[in-house]
This record gives C-alpha cells, sequence and structure tokens, in this order.
C-alpha cells in the first residue's frame, strides 16, 4: 500500500486540540526548520512515500459569522506558507517525496510552474502538487477575489494546468549543453516560446526553468464532486479520497477509474489514497485511552467552525443535539457533504458529525500495530484504492509511532516494501502497490 503522512504548516493541522496534549509538539516548534528536519527524517525511516501538505488562505469565518472561534481554538491555524518547507526536508532526506497544496484561485500560472519546477530541481524529482481549486468564500476576500462558481473554478483549473504544462514541456531535456569549450550553455532550439492565450489566462515568452527532473511535478488532487472526479480522471495522478464506509469508498474508486478510463488513460494510472486516522499504541487499551483523548480535545464549537468552514455554511443556525440539517447542498467541499450524507447514519447528531470531522475528517484506525495493519488492509481490500493518507494528530509522536510500530508490522505482511525502490515520486506512484511489492519479492527471491 502507498502511504503518506498528512501535515500543514500549522500548529494545529487536522485534528483540533491535539496541540493540547502532553505528547505534542514534545521538545519542537512547528515553525522551525528543526521540527520539519524532524518530521522528514522520520516519514524516510519508516519509507513512506510521500509527506502531504495540506494549505488554506484564510482564518474560517462561516461559523457565527466571525472568526473569534477558529482562533479561540486554533481551528486549524495559524497557518504557514508549507512551500519553504520542502527544501528544508528535502536537504536531510534522500527518498521520501513531498506533495504540497497551492491553489488555482488565486496565483498566475507562470508563477507556479517557476516555483514547482524550482523545487523539483531542488529536490531533484521528489515533488508532487495537490492542485486545489479552493472552496472557501474566506479565502477569496482574504485575496480582495471573489470565488468563481464550483464548475468554473475546475475549467479555470483545467486551463491553469494545461499552461503550467506547455511551460513545464517547453525545454527539451537536453536543451542545457553547458559546453564550456564553445561557450554555448543552452541550445535555443530546444526551447519552445511560448504563445499561450487561453480563456483565463496568458503567457508569452521563454520559460525561465530548464526541464526538471521528473519534467513536471506529479499531480495530486483531492475534489470529490462529479466535477472534482472527472478532473481527477483527466489530469491526477493521485487522489486523496476522503470516505467514511467501504460502500463509499468502492463507488469513489468506480468513479475515479471511469473517468480515467472516460479520458483515455489506463484505470490505474490515478491512485486513490485515503485519509484515515491511525491511533496506535502497544495495547489496545492504551490506543483507545488515545482515541478517547483525542476526542476529548475537540469542542463542540471547535467541530462547528471546521465543519462550517469546509461546506460554506454558517452551522451554528442548527440544533447540533438534532440529526444532520438539510442544508439543501454546497458552495464548498461537495465531497464532504456526500461523506456526511451517505456514509453516516441520517440520526448521526450533527454534534457528533462536527467533531468527529474535527477530530482528523477520516475514519479512525485505532489498535495495536497488528490491528492497525489488519484494518488498514481490509479497508483496501473491502474498499479498494492504492493507500492512505495518514492524518496526524499528537504532532510528532503520531508519526514517530506509525513509523515504529506499524510500519515493520505492515513489512513483515509484504505490505511494504522494505525500502525505497524508485528514485523520483512520479515513478513510485506510478509502479504502484503491487508492483513495488512484486518488485521487492522478486528481489528477495533472487537474493
Ligand atoms: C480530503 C480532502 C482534502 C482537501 N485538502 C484541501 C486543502 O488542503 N486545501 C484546499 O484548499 N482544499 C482542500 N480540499 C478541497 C478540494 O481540493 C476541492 O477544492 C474541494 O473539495 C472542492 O471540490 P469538490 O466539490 O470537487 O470536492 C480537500 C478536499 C478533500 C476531500
Amino acid at each position: 500500500m502507498l502511504l503518506a503522512y498528512f501535515l500543514s504548516h500549522s500548529a494545529s493541522p487536522h485534528t483540533v486540540g491535539q496541540w493540547r496534549l502532553p505528547r505534542s509538539y514534545q521538545g519542537l516548534r512547528y515553525d522551525r526548520p528543526e521540527y520539519w528536519e524532524h518530521v522528514a527524517r522520520t516519514a524516510e525511516r519508516g519509507g513512506i512515500d510521500t509527506i502531504f501538505l495540506s494549505d488554506s488562505y484564510s482564518i474560517y469565518e462561516t461559523f457565527r459569522g466571525s472568526s473569534d472561534d477558529t482562533l479561540r481554538y486554533a481551528v486549524q491555524c495559524p497557518r504557514h506558507d508549507p512551500l519553504p518547507l520542502i527544501p528544508i526536508m528535502a536537504r536531510v532526506t534522500q527518498s521520501v517525496g513531498f506533495v504540497t497544496t497551492l491553489s488555482t484561485a488565486f496565483l498566475p500560472p507562470f508563477w507556479t510552474a517557476r516555483t514547482f519546477a524550482t523545487l523539483d530541481h531542488l529536490t531533484e524529482g521528489r515533488v508532487g502538487w495537490n492542485l486545489v481549486t479552493t472552496a472557501g468564500e474566506q479565502e477569496g476576500r482574504q485575496f480582495g477575489q471573489p470565488l468563481d462558481d464550483h464548475d468554473t473554478r475546475y475549467r479555470r483549473a483545467a486551463e491553469y494546468l494545461a499552461l503550467c504544462q506547455t511551460l513545464w514541456d517547453s525545454w527539451a531535456p537536453d536543451a542545457v549543453l553547458a559546453d564550456r569549450e564553445s561557450g554555448e550553455f543552452a541550445d535555443p532550439g530546444k526551447i519552445a516560446k511560448i504563445d499561450f492565450q487561453g480563456e483565463y489566462f496568458s503567457s508569452q515568452g521563454r520559460f525561465t526553468v530548464p526541464h526538471s527532473p521528473q519534467g513536471r511535478p506529479l499531480i495530486a488532487q483531492a475534489g470529490s464532486s462529479g466535477t472534482g472526479a472527472a478532473f481527477a480522471g483527466r489530469h491526477a495522478e493521485l487522489v486523496f479520497g476522503l470516505r467514511h464506509s467501504t460502500r463509499g469508498m468502492r463507488e469513489f474508486v468506480a468513479r475515479v477509474r471511469h473517468e480515467a478510463i472516460a479520458a483515455g488513460r489506463a484505470p490505474d494510472a490515478v491512485r486513490v489514497l485515503w485519509g484515515v486516522v491511525p491511533i496506535v499504541a502497544e495495547t489496545r487499551e492504551e490506543a483507545l485511552r488515545k482515541q478517547q483523548a483525542i476526542r476529548d480535545n475537540v469542542t463542540v464549537e471547535a467541530g462547528l467552525t471546521m465543519l462550517s468552514a469546509f461546506l460554506n455554511v454558517d452551522l451554528s443556525r442548527y440544533d447540533p443535539a438534532a440529526p444532520f440539517p438539510d442544508i439543501g447542498g454546497t458552495s464548498g467541499i461537495r465531497g464532504h457533504l456526500a461523506t456526511i450524507t451517505e456514509d453516516f447514519a441520517a440520526d448521526t447528531p450533527l454534534a457528533v458529525i462536527a467533531r468527529h470531522f474535527a477530530a482528523g475528517q477520516g475514519p479512525h484506525v485505532v489498535g495495536t500495530p497488528a490491528e492497525v495493519a489488519d484494518q488498514l488492509q481490509s479497508l483496501l481490500e473491502e474498499g479498494g484504492g492504492d493507500g492512505f493518507i495518514l492524518i496526524t494528530h499528537a504532532l510528532p509522536t503520531c508519526m514517530d509511532e506509525f513509523t515504529d510500530l506499524v510500519v515493520p508490522e505492515l513489512r513483515r505482511r509484504g505490505l511494504r516494501p522494505p525500502g525505497y525502490a524508485h528514485k523520483t515520486l512520479r515513478e513510485r506512484v506510478q509502479a504502484g502497490p503491487l508492483r513495488v511489492y512484486r518488485a521487492a519479492e522478486q528481489a528477495a527471491r533472487v537474493a
């Protein structure tokens, strides 16, 4: 199975309130390079395929029309820029990948193309772009730019990506000659002149960065509406799925594979990784105690603050003890609404759903290393897909625990290769779970 650690450059990334736990940020600070060096080394020690950094650009203010609770409970804030973390982490590692989030809503494609090409050089082909279209209206206000409607955002994103790809492809891999004798650094005949004129974006002139080790960053995507799945089927190489039932997982995978085929690609050209919250300890009792501590740290207000922002709906208008209300659709993250309406029992109270989202968003996978491995294995067997995005809680200890307790168990079962078999992130993701394992198995047999 492919594995990623899910983080953001924040004091309180995905499981709200976990900064309060005694084992959180032990002696480390989320805003310091040493912390990120530790994160990167821990991931690489566990042979994790990639670190996955989420991002957004606002202090949520949907709940009660105010950002006070967001700040009071550190609901995914403060948030720093994740991009500068990548060179810091790359310097202390050789193999782990770095997928980071950047929206197509605000910055010009030329800027994005240049940044990712630069990072791909600096990491020697280990970088990926989680392309998001931005669903939060407050993010638009933050940039002084109203958000387009849902489907326009995806149309714009497709053109944005097309321009980036044109820029990345414009230097032939052998365009740099660096010939000291002749004094020719590059062959201009191998560097295309861009003349891109689209509906939303344009760019003229030659790109500034030579062909990078991967050529283009790996493209990841997390939209899960119909339009999001179609976009993923056409463009993404890795999809971050979030479902709470194996039925929902199966449907999601089938839809993504169907969209890939419809776009003329192989069905497994898109790898689906599921968001789960692994909570592991030496004993089941201790793991359950940890889970309870995580849940206890999430107040109802914090949960409602987070879910209101995801759905672009002020949930303070509804009774938290009553079942999830009919909100009549969402201009926010449709995938989350689908999970709520399709995967949770209809009588689940709003407060329970909200607190669950703030306790990591994904299903909890709890127990001893063997129990966690069992659950991960059976989720893939029953739900399909290619691996997991491991949503973090107590940082950085939850990653150390997964690396040191669960990874050896997964390796023993042949679900993870013994080390890194591929140089670039794309090669690793494309090879996929089974083929990596089979290659490792064959190598072992030959040895
Ligand atoms: C599991 C998951 C993780 C996401 N992470 C981010 C993120 O880090 N930043 C962001 O702006 N949007 C994030 N999104 C939002 C999506 O990228 C997308 O913009 C949004 O879901 C709207 O598309 P949809 O209606 O197709 O789901 C995430 C969505 C899901 C389901």
